[in-house]
């Protein structure tokens, strides 16, 4: 059976995405930031491996990375991130956590993906996908605000498209997923979808991809989403 690998697996979308793919049959590698921790992600049905992976610290990513060396990976999901301060006010906006939020979310899955490129490459479907948002998209912001958010899963885009690129001859497909509004902690209770709902849909669209879709940005129900 394939191999999927996913971060931030211990809440939310990530947990949903291991649960489904353990179900399957799948070996899920699960990673979340305190493995000894790893709330219900211990718990699931399924071939699961939980490693410790704090997405924004690199050495960890290397770490990781050394450790799983050799293992091949035939979906790479870069699910961590976070929403930052929900203060937007454009003279109140905390810039130190601008940064951080640029640390989890942009470049942190260029990290993941950098690192663990190798054993995708050796997995079967080659597969890499990050779960970025709507949000990010500069054609669908028709209602300002969201500063930092709007601007992290923009700027995600924009790298995992030049990644796209670099690694086509490698034959990565590399797409970005929005995974509509969904009831987690980050989403809240507001949310259009349950994770079992969002992530059957994100699990069709991955399973469907192929090497023209390399560098594509798709919404949860497989139609692409403008930039
Ligand atoms: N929910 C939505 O409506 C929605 C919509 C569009 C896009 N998204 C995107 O979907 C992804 C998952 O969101 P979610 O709704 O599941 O959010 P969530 O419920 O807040 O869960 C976020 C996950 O990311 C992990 N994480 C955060 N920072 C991390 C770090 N530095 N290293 C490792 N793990 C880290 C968290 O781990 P801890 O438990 O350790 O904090 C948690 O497992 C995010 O990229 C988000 O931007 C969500």
């Amino acid at each position: 059976m394939p191999t999927v690998m996913i971060t931030g697996a211990n809440r939310g979308l990530g947990l949903e995405f291991a649960r489904q793919y353990g179900a399957d049959g799948w070996t899920v590698i699960g990673t979340c930031r305190d493995p000894f921790n790893p709330g219900e992600l211990a718990t699931i049905e399924g071939d699961i491996q939980v490693h410790g992976l704090d997405v924004a610290n690199h050495p960890q990513v290397d770490h990781l990375a050394k450790d799983l060396n050799g293992v091949a990976i035939d979906v790479l999901i870069n699910n961590a991130g976070i929403y930052g301060p929900r203060n937007y006010k454009p003279e109140d906006i905390d810039y130190a956590a601008w940064e951080e939020v640029m640390r989890v979310n942009v470049m942190a899955p260029l990290k993941v993906a950098a690192a663990f490129a190798g054993n995708v490459a050796a997995g079967d479907q080659k597969k890499l996908v990050t779960v970025s948002s709507r949000m990010g998209s500069i054609a669908d912001n028709t209602s300002g605000d969201f500063y930092v958010y709007r601007s992290s899963k923009a700027a995600v885009n924009a790298a995992m498209v030049s990644f796209a690129h670099d690694t086509a001859d490698r034959g990565l497909i590399v797409a970005l997923l929005h995974p509509g509004w969904v009831k987690t902690d980050m989403g809240g209770d507001g949310g259009d979808l349950t994770p079992t709902e969002s992530i059957a849909r994100l699990r069709k669209v991955i399973a469907g991809l192929g090497p023209a879709d390399n560098g594509h940005f798709f919404n949860h129900d497989g139609s692409k989403i403008p930039w």
